[in-house]
């Protein structure tokens, strides 16, 4: 993943920074800056966070074009060489990449061989070598050849002491271009620049990025100039701060943005297909990684008891590579809170190629799986900063919800009636969100017994499936307590082998008609002797529950994963956890 950002300003040094700490969602492993002065380039990288590398930073330093890296490692060890920028052998060339360089070992060979000293184990380094073997004289056409010789996903922003120029190249990871009067901006998210930008360009595949004082000019691989479109932008807020963590914030912040989702849904006049489409249309699938697969997998499982048309949830790093079938009679949701996701993004030109329809349902409506996307709806839960996903998971299901609901309704598989119902009950679930954020006293005392468990094992069945996965998810991501979570009548077939004094099972027992059910997985987890959590509006035996409001039988699972995120958080800040910036991960995850 990371986050890359180059530019030409009077205040280069200070934009950098900048920038780079509203891009350090994508990646907090190690940070860097390059800054070019006069005839040389100064860089400096540390591993950690940017403030670190501010730390650092002599107070003498000043340019007008910089380029900057925040990093989330996936070739080498997190440290500080292996932070970008990267230096070329002659230190002519800096760079700072996005993505992953394929063919890099093959490129590196053939470096090494002709005398190159690699100082790092990344395959972003090549890139910087290449560029200082191919220049002869004019940097614009060692970019191309340089651009021509690799292969996957790239976005690089380059600088060279040859001129006042910043190139990029870009093919698969986002890049994003914005223009002032007297500068430029390149970035991996038009949010971190928008603040400086008046217009901006989404930078297409295989294309090439020259920018200096008087404009950007876009070339393709083979050196040919393109056309780009720029559009405005709203200028972004600066970064939000917050006392204490941004997950719990994010986690009271529930309640109003399930509100504003609805209403959001209702103002975009909902799913908005033309009725020639929705006839069409024989299969649904439902695709997103993590959290927003999470999300998928609940309301297919909703869908399921309200139409009788295919409705699969599909992981959407396993849909680029399987066979699962796509046509003109395939609706396809591509859910992405921040639009951003590499696997996600796949999926859909996947499937648009192959004829399906692309939905957008993501929380950044100017993200790059916006543009691959037939068409796009807004989730409406307003920027989210914590890594654990929380906000956006609820939004997620409240906007899907009312999608495959319209659609069941526009289909005939449910009545005006039926469709009315669903549509008001969600008017209630704000308050009884936010009945649960007042009794969160009893969830954080919970938390002190869940800390020291051996491993958390989260059941349930139906529709209570996907929120076990989901609170399986926010635990193990934040407390790095070995988690999973099964439908109950699972266990029995192999994990109940693991149930013994220590482990802990939570519950999720919403399901009314499955209620015995649920109640005899607790049962027989509780004779084995694992501590037993139940997340329930009934009574259950054998566990300690943790009581919900009742709400219609179709939206429990916007409403039982709340305790769920809480019960996470406080486990994670009892252990002591960086909450909102956990060991190994980022916030969003631009490669595949
Ligand atoms: O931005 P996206 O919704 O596409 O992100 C997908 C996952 O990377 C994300 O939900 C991840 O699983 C979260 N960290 C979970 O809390």
């Amino acid at each position: 993943m990371c986050g890359i950002f180059g530019t030409i300003s009077d205040n280069a040094v200070n934009d950098t920074l900048k920038a780079l700490k509203c891009l350090e969602y994508r990646g907090y492993d190690s940070a860097g800056i390059a800054v070019k002065n006069g005839k040389d380039i100064r860089l400096f990288k540390t591993a950690g966070r940017v403030e670190n590398l501010q730390a650092d930073l002599p107070s003498d330093l000043y340019g007008c074009t910089a380029i900057g890296h925040t990093r989330w490692a996936t070739h080498g060890e997190v440290c500080a060489n292996n932070a970008h920028p990267f230096y070329s052998y002659d230190r002519n060339f800096a760079v700072v990449h996005n993505g992953i360089i394929e063919n890099y070992l093959s490129l590196k060979y053939n470096l090494t061989a002709s005398g190159v000293n690699f100082t790092s184990q990344t395959d972003s380094e090549t890139v910087a070598h290449l560029l200082a073997k191919y220049y002869e004289g004019d940097v614009l056409q060692a970019v191309v050849s340089t651009a021509n010789r690799l292969q996957g996903s790239f976005a690089i922003v380059i600088e060279s002491v040859y001129d006042g120029n910043l190139y990029a190249v870009k093919n698969k990871s986002p890049l994003v271009v914005g223009v002032t009067d007297n500068g430029a901006y390149l970035c991996s998210d038009i949010r971190c620049i928008s603040r400086w930008a008046d217009k901006v360009a989404v930078t297409p595949d295989n294309v090439i990025v020259v920018a200096n004082r008087s404009g950007v000019k876009f070339y393709g691989f083979d050196g040919e100039p393109v056309p780009v479109k720029f559009f405005s932008v709203d200028k972004a807020e600066e970064e939000a701060s917050v006392d204490g963590d941004f997950m719990l914030k994010e986690i009271m912040e529930v309640p109003d943005k399930v509100r504003q989702a609805k209403k959001g849904y209702i103002e975009c006049g909902g799913l908005n297909l033309p009725a020639k489409t929705v006839h069409r249309i024989k299969r649904v699938y439902l695709v997103g990684c993590g959290t927003a697969y999470n999300s998928g997998l609940e309301v297919a499982a909703v869908s399921r008891q309200m139409m009788d048309i295919d409705v699969i949830p599909v992981i959407a790093s396993e849909f680029i590579y399987d066979s699962y079938p796509v046509d003109s009679y395939t609706l396809a949701f591509l859910i992405s809170q921040s639009g951003e996701t590499a696997d996600t993004i796949r999926a859909a030109e996947r499937i648009r190629q192959q004829g399906g329809f692309t939905y957008a349902v993501t929380n950044t409506v100017t993200s790059s799986l916006s543009f691959v996307c037939d068409k796009v709806i807004n989730i409406r839960a307003d920027a989210e900063y914590a890594v654990a996903s929380t906000k956006a998971y609820n939004c997620q299901l409240v906007t899907l919800t009312l999608l495959m609901t319209d659609l069941a309704y526009l289909k005939g598989t449910i009545g005006e009636e039926t469709r009315n119902k669903v549509f008001d009950a969600m008017d209630g679930l704000g308050s009884a969100i936010d009945k649960i954020l007042s009794d969160s006293y009893e969830i954080s005392r919970l938390a002190e017994e869940v800390k020291d468990s051996s491993a958390v094992f989260f059941i349930g069945k139906r529709a209570d499936y996907p929120t076990a996965c989901e609170g399986s998810l926010k635990l193990k991501e934040i407390s790095y307590i070995h988690s999973e979570a099964y439908p109950a009548g699972e266990l029995k077939h192999g994990t109940l082998a693991l149930m013994e004094q220590g482990v802990t099972v939570i519950a999720i027992a919403c399901d009314s008609d499955l209620l015995d059910k649920i109640a005899s997985s607790v049962s027989e987890v509780a004779t084995r002797k694992a501590r037993v959590i139940c997340v329930t509006p009934y009574s259950v035996d054998n566990a300690t529950l943790i009581k919900i409001p009742v709400v219609n039988r179709l939206l429990y699972g916007i409403v039982s994963v709340v305790p769920l995120q809480l019960l996470s958080y406080y486990v994670a800040k009892r252990l002591n956890r960086d909450v909102d910036k956990p060991r190994n991960l980022a916030k969003s995850v631009t490669v595949e």
